[in-house]
């Protein structure tokens, strides 16, 4: 009988503020997910320093990557290619994975496979929902992206809207870090949330002219400041409570409209959020209730695939070593990659 052979990827991500490997078998399977996070040191600073966050990643790779391959209980010469980020992110952050990756890639024998950092936040959705297939829908929410996109095949998408200021989370740490909640803001917003009334104050929900699918949140932002100032100034207390669940809202309002306009458009079918922001509750919920109102399937990934880990680039750089995605030794750091772009 003729067996199929199993697929071994071996995965990379460091473009951020976690340096991780994990190994993906059949790009649904996680074999191990290994994660070394920065965020309590850049947390001394109020958020992440690029050149920290380098060093920080040239320290921790190789342990890293040893543990996921240890935990996976797999050898190198097993391992079928190696995927890793190469954008978009921080580049001397991004340069380090990137750098191990070809080192390895190239020792090894292995093919090298660069992913885009959103196409594995997007593919974090396959690895607990296996009923999940291209086509559908996503809203991919992170500190550095706030993205609609169309997911038309594996490895192959349409971005319908985009944010024009800040990501939605980058304004979660905004906001977090002026009602004095520190950093990272998302979960400790979320937390604070619960105790407080989403409708107390009236914050803008930004709509961006002629672009229906696009996003704002920097007015958002200014409104929350501009709030509590006021308070400031007038000698009054406010509630940090209802400030985060009123800005929670505010962007969660936005989000879900958004994505139920695309949803009754372009008639989706599937919808699949991803990145950091799609671990917070109140976004779920709103999403889950929205699309079981119009009868879609909604999927969302566990809070550890949310945000940033390998797993999720493992997963892509599957899909892509299938569609014949092979990169070269000169495979560079690109901060600003585009969604698409090879
Ligand atoms: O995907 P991610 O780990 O990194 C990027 O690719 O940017 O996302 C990190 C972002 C941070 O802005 C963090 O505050 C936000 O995700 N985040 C959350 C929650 N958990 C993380 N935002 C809102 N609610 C949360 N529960
Ligand atoms: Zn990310």
């Amino acid at each position: 009988m003729c067996e199929k052979k199993d697929i071994l990827i071996l995965a990379i991500e460091s473009s951020c503020d976690e340096t991780a490997a994990a190994v993906v078998k059949n790009g649904r399977e996680v074999r191990s997910n290994v994660i070394s996070s920065q965020i309590a040191l850049h947390t001394l600073y109020g958020g992440v320093v690029p050149e920290i966050a380098s060093r920080k990643h040239i320290e921790k790779i190789n342990q890293v990557i040893e543990a996921a391959l240890g935990e996976a209980e797999v050898s190198l010469d097993e391992i079928d290619a190696v995927g890793v980020t190469y954008g978009p992110g921080l580049v001397g952050a991004l340069l380090v994975g990137v750098a191990e990756a070809k080192a390895i890639a190239y020792a090894a024998k292995k093919p090298l496979i660069g992913v885009h950092h959103i196409e594995g936040h997007i593919a974090a959705n396959f690895i607990e929902h296996p009923d999940l297939h291209p086509p559908f829908f996503s809203l991919v929410v992170s500190g550095g992206h706030t993205h609609l996109v169309r997911v038309k095949d594996y490895g192959k998408f349409d971005i319908i809207g985009r944010t024009r200021d800040d990501a939605a989370g980058e304004a979660f740490d905004k906001v977090a870090r002026a009602i004095g909640l520190g950093y990272p803001g998302g979960p400790k917003i979320d937390q604070v949330s619960k105790e407080g009334n989403p409708e107390a104050v009236a914050f803008p929900r930004a709509h961006v002219a002629e672009a229906p699918y696009d996003f704002s949140f920097s007015g958002l932002k200014s409104a929350v400041l501009n709030y509590i100032n006021g308070c400031r100034m007038k000698g009054e207390t406010y509630s940090q409570a209802d400030v985060a669940a009123s800005f929670q809202k505010a962007v969660t309002d936005v989000l879900v409209e958004k994505a139920m306009h695309a949803v009754e458009e372009y008639h989706v079918e599937q919808f699949a959020i991803a990145g950091g922001v799609a671990s917070n509750s109140a976004l779920r919920l709103a999403m889950k209730e929205a699309c079981e109102a119009r009868g879609v399937k909604f999927y969302y990934p566990s809070p550890v695939y949310c945000t940033d880990n390998a797993a999720m680039i493992g997963v892509a750089a599957y899909y892509e070593y299938r569609n014949g995605t092979r990169h070269g030794w000169d495979l560079n750091a690109i901060p600003n990659l585009k969604l698409g772009e090879r």
